[in-house]
């Protein structure tokens, strides 16, 4: 778990520090240039329990910042209150590994405009943050159903108040892998690479032949999508659509489209 490697990296890392400390002596003894060694030291370790790249960036910066900011003189609270800000707008992200970032306008219409529109459809956004995706997609189709189900308790709320007004909404709090799928035409998912392989057995277990699953960027390993969207906006977002096959019948069978 990436959370766990980085605490080890970043204790390993006093502890090294520590023990040099008591026994040959520390090369300098500047709170900063300590700091800096130390988040040198806890990168390398990163480095040593594989932890991703971007890893590194973090370790080399964390203690240095620690020691710049209780040097800056700002009142002991304000770091409580940027923890409970963060915690509540991230969550579980050091779990889940899907950090909150959001669809965009041009997205929800692609999306839209490309699925079957002959008939009324259940959309479900599992991770659906602050329901960009929600609020958009049930006002241009009031035919359709929209839900969202998200774990982190400051995007939900917000995402209550956006919907509010729309009655072909329906947000839940909560983790989508203790709430099933079966009951949707389209599950949509902008997650990260993490939970793709994973979710794709959740998909086959519990949708139904012909329904699909949509993954806004992140593709499925070894799994080739019946269609990919391309939204021409200025990220090159890509949308892998996934049919869900006919376990019955070799090359699958459609319900919807
Ligand atoms: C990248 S954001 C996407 C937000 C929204 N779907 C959109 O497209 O604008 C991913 C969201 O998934 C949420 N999330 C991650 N794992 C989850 C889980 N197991 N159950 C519910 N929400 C989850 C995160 O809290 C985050 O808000």
């Amino acid at each position: 778990m990436p959370a766990l490697k980085a605490l080890i990296a970043q204790l390993g890392s006093l502890a090294l520090l520590f023990v040099i400390g008591h026994g040959v002596g520390l090369p300098f003894s500047a709170p900063l240039a300590l700091a800096v060694l130390q988040g040198a030291m806890a990168a390398f370790f990163a480095a040593g329990l594989r932890s991703a790249r971007w890893w590194t960036a973090i370790h080399l910066a964390f203690m240095p910042c620690v020691v710049l900011a209780s040097g800056s003189g700002l009142p002991a609270w304000i770091y409580l209150v940027a923890f409970a800000l963060f915690a509540l707008v991230y969550w579980s992200s050091f779990r889940t590994q899907v950090p909150l970032f959001l669809s965009n306008k041009l997205t929800v219409h692609r999306l839209t405009a490309w699925l079957p529109d002959n008939q009324p459809l259940k959309v479900l956004d599992i991770g659906s943050g602050t329901g960009s995706l929600v609020q958009r997609m049930a006002r241009l189709r009031p035919d359709w159903r929209i839900y969202g189900i998200e774990t982190a308790p400051a995007p939900y709320w917000l995402s209550r108040r956006l919907c509010r007004d729309l009655p072909n909404t329906q947000l839940t709090r909560g983790d989508f892998w203790q709430s099933s799928l079966r009951e949707f035409d389209v599950v949509y998912a902008f997650l990260s690479p993490v939970p793709m392989p994973a979710l794709w057995a959740k998909a086959l277990r519990e949708m139904r032949p012909g329904c699909w699953l949509v993954s806004n960027s992140f593709e499925i390993a070894r799994t080739t999508p019946a269609s990919i969207v391309s939204v021409g906006d200025k990220r090159g977002t890509r949308l892998f659509c996934y049919r869900i096959p006919d376990r019955k019948m070799p090359g699958g069978s459609a319900q919807l489209g």
